[in-house]
Protein backbone atom coordinates (compact mmCIF):
# COMPACT_ATOMS: atom_id res chain seq x y z
CA UNK A 1 0.00 0.00 0.00
CA UNK A 2 0.61 3.69 -0.90
CA UNK A 3 2.88 5.63 2.16
CA UNK A 4 -0.17 8.12 3.63
CA UNK A 5 2.91 10.38 3.72
CA UNK A 6 4.02 10.15 0.32
CA UNK A 7 -0.27 10.80 -0.43
CA UNK A 8 -1.99 11.08 -3.68
CA UNK A 9 -0.62 14.16 -5.68
CA UNK A 10 -2.64 13.27 -8.88
CA UNK A 11 -6.16 12.28 -7.39
CA UNK A 12 -5.69 15.64 -4.86
CA UNK A 13 -5.06 17.57 -7.91
CA UNK A 14 -8.19 16.61 -9.80
CA UNK A 15 -10.32 15.62 -6.70
CA UNK A 16 -12.06 18.95 -7.31
CA UNK A 17 -12.45 19.05 -10.43
CA UNK A 18 -13.57 15.02 -10.57
CA UNK A 19 -16.41 15.55 -8.15
CA UNK A 20 -17.62 19.18 -9.13
CA UNK A 21 -20.53 17.79 -10.58
CA UNK A 22 -21.90 16.02 -7.86
CA UNK A 23 -20.97 18.81 -5.10
CA UNK A 24 -23.48 21.08 -7.14
CA UNK A 25 -25.63 18.73 -7.27
CA UNK A 26 -26.71 15.85 -4.69
CA UNK A 27 -24.12 16.49 -2.20
CA UNK A 28 -24.68 19.91 -1.53
CA UNK A 29 -27.97 19.30 0.43
CA UNK A 30 -26.53 16.33 2.34
CA UNK A 31 -23.48 18.12 3.60
CA UNK A 32 -25.56 21.21 4.34
CA UNK A 33 -27.86 18.43 6.50
CA UNK A 34 -24.85 17.15 7.70
CA UNK A 35 -23.37 20.27 9.36
CA UNK A 36 -26.73 21.89 10.63
CA UNK A 37 -26.81 22.35 14.21
CA UNK A 38 -23.26 22.17 15.04
CA UNK A 39 -21.99 23.91 17.95
CA UNK A 40 -18.68 24.28 19.61
CA UNK A 41 -15.65 22.16 18.30
CA UNK A 42 -16.27 20.21 15.45
CA UNK A 43 -13.42 18.03 13.94
CA UNK A 44 -13.72 17.08 10.07
CA UNK A 45 -11.49 13.76 9.94
CA UNK A 46 -10.05 13.00 6.14
CA UNK A 47 -10.98 16.44 5.10
CA UNK A 48 -9.34 16.03 1.89
CA UNK A 49 -9.73 19.69 0.03
CA UNK A 50 -12.02 20.64 2.31
CA UNK A 51 -15.64 20.12 0.83
CA UNK A 52 -16.99 20.88 3.80
CA UNK A 53 -15.36 24.22 4.42
CA UNK A 54 -18.06 26.13 2.64
CA UNK A 55 -20.79 25.04 4.54
CA UNK A 56 -19.07 25.18 7.81
CA UNK A 57 -18.31 28.95 7.17
CA UNK A 58 -21.99 29.36 6.51
CA UNK A 59 -22.74 27.87 10.07
CA UNK A 60 -20.00 29.68 11.36
CA UNK A 61 -21.97 32.42 10.18
CA UNK A 62 -24.96 31.37 12.76
CA UNK A 63 -23.00 30.29 15.39
CA UNK A 64 -19.94 31.88 15.99
CA UNK A 65 -18.64 29.84 18.52
CA UNK A 66 -17.73 27.33 16.00
CA UNK A 67 -14.30 25.79 16.25
CA UNK A 68 -12.58 23.67 13.21
CA UNK A 69 -10.25 21.38 13.41
CA UNK A 70 -9.45 19.40 10.18
CA UNK A 71 -7.27 16.01 10.29
CA UNK A 72 -5.88 15.30 6.96
CA UNK A 73 -2.74 12.86 6.23
CA UNK A 74 -2.13 13.12 2.14
CA UNK A 75 0.05 16.45 2.14
CA UNK A 76 -1.59 17.00 -1.50
CA UNK A 77 -4.93 17.09 0.26
CA UNK A 78 -3.80 19.10 3.07
CA UNK A 79 -2.31 22.13 1.13
CA UNK A 80 -5.77 22.31 -0.84
CA UNK A 81 -7.27 22.67 2.37
CA UNK A 82 -5.36 25.27 3.78
CA UNK A 83 -6.16 27.46 0.67
CA UNK A 84 -9.47 26.42 0.89
CA UNK A 85 -10.14 27.51 4.54
CA UNK A 86 -7.89 30.38 3.62
CA UNK A 87 -10.16 31.77 0.37
CA UNK A 88 -13.59 31.15 2.87
CA UNK A 89 -11.65 33.18 5.78
CA UNK A 90 -12.78 29.88 8.38
CA UNK A 91 -10.17 29.60 10.93
CA UNK A 92 -9.34 25.82 10.97
CA UNK A 93 -6.60 24.25 12.98
CA UNK A 94 -5.13 21.59 10.81
CA UNK A 95 -3.85 18.33 11.85
CA UNK A 96 -1.47 16.11 9.24
CA UNK A 97 -3.09 13.10 10.87
CA UNK A 98 -4.34 9.57 10.44
CA UNK A 99 -8.41 8.97 11.57
CA UNK A 100 -6.78 5.65 13.36
CA UNK A 101 -3.58 7.76 15.17
CA UNK A 102 -5.62 11.35 16.23
CA UNK A 103 -3.39 13.65 18.26
CA UNK A 104 -6.37 14.93 20.18
CA UNK A 105 -7.04 14.63 24.33
CA UNK A 106 -10.10 12.31 25.19
CA UNK A 107 -13.89 13.56 25.04
CA UNK A 108 -12.88 17.06 23.57
CA UNK A 109 -14.72 17.53 20.40
CA UNK A 110 -18.82 18.35 20.19
CA UNK A 111 -19.52 16.95 16.93
CA UNK A 112 -16.99 14.89 14.50
CA UNK A 113 -17.53 15.40 10.38
CA UNK A 114 -16.80 11.63 8.60
CA UNK A 115 -17.60 12.12 4.81
CA UNK A 116 -16.42 9.94 2.16
CA UNK A 117 -13.49 8.59 4.20
CA UNK A 118 -14.47 5.48 5.71
CA UNK A 119 -14.38 4.10 2.53
CA UNK A 120 -10.55 4.92 2.30
CA UNK A 121 -9.08 5.01 5.47
CA UNK A 122 -6.52 1.96 6.47
CA UNK A 123 -8.48 0.87 9.71
CA UNK A 124 -12.31 1.70 9.64
CA UNK A 125 -13.15 0.23 13.46
CA UNK A 126 -10.07 1.96 14.52
CA UNK A 127 -10.44 4.87 12.83
CA UNK A 128 -14.48 4.59 14.56
CA UNK A 129 -13.14 4.28 17.75
CA UNK A 130 -10.50 7.14 17.69
CA UNK A 131 -13.87 9.68 16.72
CA UNK A 132 -15.93 7.64 19.73
CA UNK A 133 -12.96 8.56 21.81
CA UNK A 134 -12.71 12.21 20.53
CA UNK A 135 -16.14 12.98 20.93
CA UNK A 136 -17.58 14.34 24.53
CA UNK A 137 -20.53 12.10 25.68
CA UNK A 138 -23.27 13.38 23.82
CA UNK A 139 -21.26 14.78 21.35
CA UNK A 140 -22.41 13.48 17.69
CA UNK A 141 -21.21 11.41 14.92
CA UNK A 142 -22.35 12.58 11.45
CA UNK A 143 -21.32 10.62 8.32
CA UNK A 144 -21.97 10.77 4.74
CA UNK A 145 -20.63 7.52 3.37
CA UNK A 146 -20.83 5.03 0.51
CA UNK A 147 -21.67 1.61 1.08
CA UNK A 148 -21.16 -1.77 -0.85
CA UNK A 149 -24.39 -2.95 -2.33
CA UNK A 150 -25.68 -6.88 -1.85
CA UNK A 151 -26.57 -9.11 -5.55
CA UNK A 152 -24.65 -8.36 -8.60
CA UNK A 153 -24.30 -5.13 -8.29
CA UNK A 154 -22.24 -5.78 -5.11
CA UNK A 155 -20.42 -8.59 -6.80
CA UNK A 156 -19.36 -5.82 -9.38
CA UNK A 157 -18.54 -3.39 -6.77
CA UNK A 158 -16.16 -6.40 -5.54
CA UNK A 159 -14.78 -7.08 -8.96
CA UNK A 160 -14.12 -2.78 -9.46
CA UNK A 161 -13.04 -2.33 -5.70
CA UNK A 162 -8.87 -2.80 -6.49
CA UNK A 163 -8.53 -0.75 -10.04
CA UNK A 164 -11.21 1.80 -8.44
CA UNK A 165 -8.81 2.35 -5.43
CA UNK A 166 -5.87 2.66 -7.80
CA UNK A 167 -7.37 5.37 -9.40
CA UNK A 168 -9.69 7.16 -6.55
CA UNK A 169 -7.03 7.42 -4.06
CA UNK A 170 -7.49 4.36 -2.41
CA UNK A 171 -11.32 4.59 -1.88
CA UNK A 172 -12.61 0.86 -1.82
CA UNK A 173 -16.25 0.73 -2.89
CA UNK A 174 -16.86 -3.09 -1.35
CA UNK A 175 -16.50 -1.80 2.09
CA UNK A 176 -19.85 -2.61 4.51
CA UNK A 177 -19.18 0.31 6.16
CA UNK A 178 -23.12 0.61 7.44
CA UNK A 179 -22.37 -2.52 9.60
CA UNK A 180 -18.72 -1.10 10.81
CA UNK A 181 -20.87 2.14 11.80
CA UNK A 182 -23.48 -0.22 13.61
CA UNK A 183 -21.17 -2.44 15.49
CA UNK A 184 -18.75 0.63 16.70
CA UNK A 185 -20.43 1.44 20.14
CA UNK A 186 -22.57 4.58 18.76
CA UNK A 187 -26.41 5.40 20.38
CA UNK A 188 -29.26 6.50 18.10
CA UNK A 189 -27.49 5.51 14.72
CA UNK A 190 -29.27 6.73 12.12
CA UNK A 191 -29.35 7.55 8.56
CA UNK A 192 -31.07 7.65 5.14
CA UNK A 193 -30.42 5.57 2.09
CA UNK A 194 -29.37 8.21 -1.39
CA UNK A 195 -28.80 6.10 -4.76
CA UNK A 196 -25.66 7.52 -6.26
CA UNK A 197 -25.03 6.11 -9.78
CA UNK A 198 -22.52 3.46 -10.60
CA UNK A 199 -20.28 2.42 -9.31
CA UNK A 200 -20.96 3.85 -6.00
CA UNK A 201 -24.70 3.07 -5.95
CA UNK A 202 -25.47 3.23 -2.32
CA UNK A 203 -24.54 6.44 -0.40
CA UNK A 204 -26.24 6.60 3.45
CA UNK A 205 -26.07 9.59 5.24
CA UNK A 206 -26.69 10.25 9.08
CA UNK A 207 -25.79 10.11 12.46
CA UNK A 208 -24.81 8.81 15.88
CA UNK A 209 -24.34 9.70 19.27
CA UNK A 210 -21.65 9.36 21.81
CA UNK A 211 -23.15 8.12 25.30
CA UNK A 212 -21.16 7.67 28.51
C1 LIG B 1 -12.57 10.68 -0.97
S1 LIG B 1 -11.64 11.78 -0.01
C2 LIG B 1 -12.91 12.65 0.89
C3 LIG B 1 -12.46 14.01 1.32
C4 LIG B 1 -13.52 14.86 2.04
N1 LIG B 1 -13.85 14.32 3.34
C5 LIG B 1 -14.77 15.04 1.23
O1 LIG B 1 -15.86 14.86 1.77
O2 LIG B 1 -14.64 15.43 0.06
C6 LIG B 1 -10.95 10.72 1.24
C7 LIG B 1 -9.96 11.45 2.11
O3 LIG B 1 -9.57 10.60 3.20
C8 LIG B 1 -8.19 10.81 3.41
N2 LIG B 1 -7.62 9.66 4.13
C9 LIG B 1 -7.05 8.53 3.62
N3 LIG B 1 -6.63 7.74 4.61
C10 LIG B 1 -6.94 8.36 5.76
C11 LIG B 1 -6.76 8.05 7.13
N4 LIG B 1 -6.18 6.91 7.51
N5 LIG B 1 -7.18 8.95 8.05
C12 LIG B 1 -7.77 10.10 7.68
N6 LIG B 1 -7.99 10.45 6.40
C13 LIG B 1 -7.58 9.59 5.46
C14 LIG B 1 -7.62 10.98 2.04
O4 LIG B 1 -6.34 11.56 2.06
C15 LIG B 1 -8.69 11.85 1.38
O5 LIG B 1 -8.43 13.19 1.60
Amino acid sequence: MRGQRAGHPVFAAFYDFLTAGAERGPLAPLRRNLVDGLHGSVLDVGAGTGANFPFLAVRSLAQPSLTVYAAEPDPHMLRRARRRAARLGLPVTFLPSSAEALPLGDACMDAVLLTLVLCTVSAPAVALAEVRRVLRPGGTLRFLEHVRVEGSAGRWQQRLARPWAAMAGGCRLDRPTGDTLRQAGFASIDWTDVPAPFPVLRVIAGSARKVG
